[in-house]
Order: C-alpha cells, then structure tokens, then sequence
C-alpha cells in the first residue's frame, strides 16, 4: 500500500519501485517532469549511501535538478548505450505505447529512451488509460514556415481520418513555448489514436516536424502507482 492517495505520493511510490531496477555501476537516462523529478529525489540518498550511476538528462531542467542533487552527469555521446531510462509519460497503455512531451522535452527523452536498453516508465493511475489520445500530442516542429508545417500535420491527419484536427500552438507568458532545441510545439488533440505506430510514422514523415510524443516501442515496462499499490506492466 502507498502511504497516501496524493498525486505526490503516488509518484513518489512509484520512483521508490522504479529504483528496485536500479544497479550499482548503471549508465543511466534520466527523464523530465515531476515524476521523474521524485526519482532524481529518491536516487541522491542512494547515491550518498555509496551507489555509483552515471546520468545523462532529457531537459535542461532535469540537468539542473541533477545537478542540484550532486547526481553524476554526462553528456549522452560520452555514456551510450544507457542501462536504463526512468521516465515519466503524459498517458500510456497497456501496450507500453506513450504521449509524452506535456513538458516539452519530447525530443530529448525519445533520444535519450531510444539510447537505452530499457525504458521503465513511472506514473500515478491517472496516466493509465484504455486508448492513447484524450491528452493532447506533442508534435515539435521547426519554427521557420511552423503555420505551413501545422497545416501539412493536419493534412496529414485527415489522411489517416482524423477530421477536423484541433491543433494548438503552445505559448508560455503570451510567447511561443521554445523547447530546449529552439523549436515549437503543437498540441494536437486526437481525441482517440486508433493506430499509433501508423500516425506515428505519418507525422514523422511531415516536412518541418522535428518529433512527435509518439513513443512507440520504447518502454519496456510501467510502473503504475495507486492508493491500493504499484502495478508493474512488463512486455
Ligand atoms: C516531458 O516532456 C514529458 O514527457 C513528461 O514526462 C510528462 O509530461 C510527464 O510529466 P509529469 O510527471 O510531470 O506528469
């Protein structure tokens, strides 16, 4: 049982399972967002307890937090192949198929996870769902001509019957969100994706389109924490 139903707590539980899978020596991706922020929190005593990993981060911010913590970091090209990738996801299914990128890093964490032997995913119950789509996708594309790449995604879309695509340019503070690579993002709300590698493989073949939140194949395992307990869904 977790200690409490908060969403807090529920990614802590998680973090705390995800380290089981964690060994001394590991090369190992670190992810973004506040989940994966509650394993940095749950490695660093790990690590002052005598544990030795090396990191490699999906975001600048993760880099910082790491950082913070006296985490060993390195630069991806010096440490692949990873070990490992601890990570977080906007949703994900039972077939280990993920949206991510809600905090922008999307690029990042697809190279990171695609650099890595493993890819264990952490999240409360509310990430869990039936079929991929409810939260929107981020696709980041590159900012020169990004009205005419958002129109050719949404062309792109209506090929595979996804009609009337509402897409949506990210803003922080009233400006575009620049991603950690200089791009911009569009949030597509799909609704429900019938066929992910399918859309997948139709918004990576869009001129201008950098990466999507598609994360098809990656994750090896889930590690799903609710108030009752941690479920682990393995491939
Ligand atoms: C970052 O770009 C995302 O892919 C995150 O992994 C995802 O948004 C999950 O974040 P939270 O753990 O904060 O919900």
């Amino acid at each position: 049982m977790t200690d409490s139903s908060d969403p807090a707590s529920l990614k802590r539980a998680a973090a705390l399972r995800a380290l089981e899978f964690v060994e001394d020596g590991m090369k190992l991706g670190l992810g973004t967002g506040t989940t994966a922020e509650a394993f940095l929190d749950v490695l660093a005593p790990k690590l002052r307890g005598g544990m030795k990993i090396v990191g490699t981060a999906t975001s600048e911010r993760t880099a910082q937090k790491a950082r913070a913590l006296s985490i060993p970091m390195a630069d991806l090209d010096g440490l692949a192949p990873l070990d490992l990738t601890i990570d977080g996801a906007d949703e994900a299914d039972r077939a280990l198929t993920l949206i991510k990128g809600g905090g922008g890093a999307l690029v990042r964490e697809k190279i990171v996870a695609a650099s890595s032997k493993r890819m264990i995913v952490i999240a409360d119950e509310t990430k869990l769902v039936a079929k991929l789509g409810h939260f929107p996708l981020p696709v980041e594309v590159s900012t020169f001509g990004h009205a005419t790449t958002a129109a050719r995604i949404v062309n792109a879309a209506a090929k595979l019957k996804y009609n009337h695509l509402p897409l949506t340019l990210r803003l922080k503070d009233g400006a575009p969100f620049k991603t950690d690579g200089g791009n911009y993002i569009y949030d597509c709300a799909f609704g429900a994706i019938t066929d992910a590698p399918a859309l997948a493989a139709a918004l990576s073949a869009v001129p201008g389109v950098v990466d999507h939140g598609l994360f098809v194949g990656l994750a090896t395992a889930l590690v799903i924490a609710r108030e009752t307990g941690i479920e682990v869904i393995e491939k």
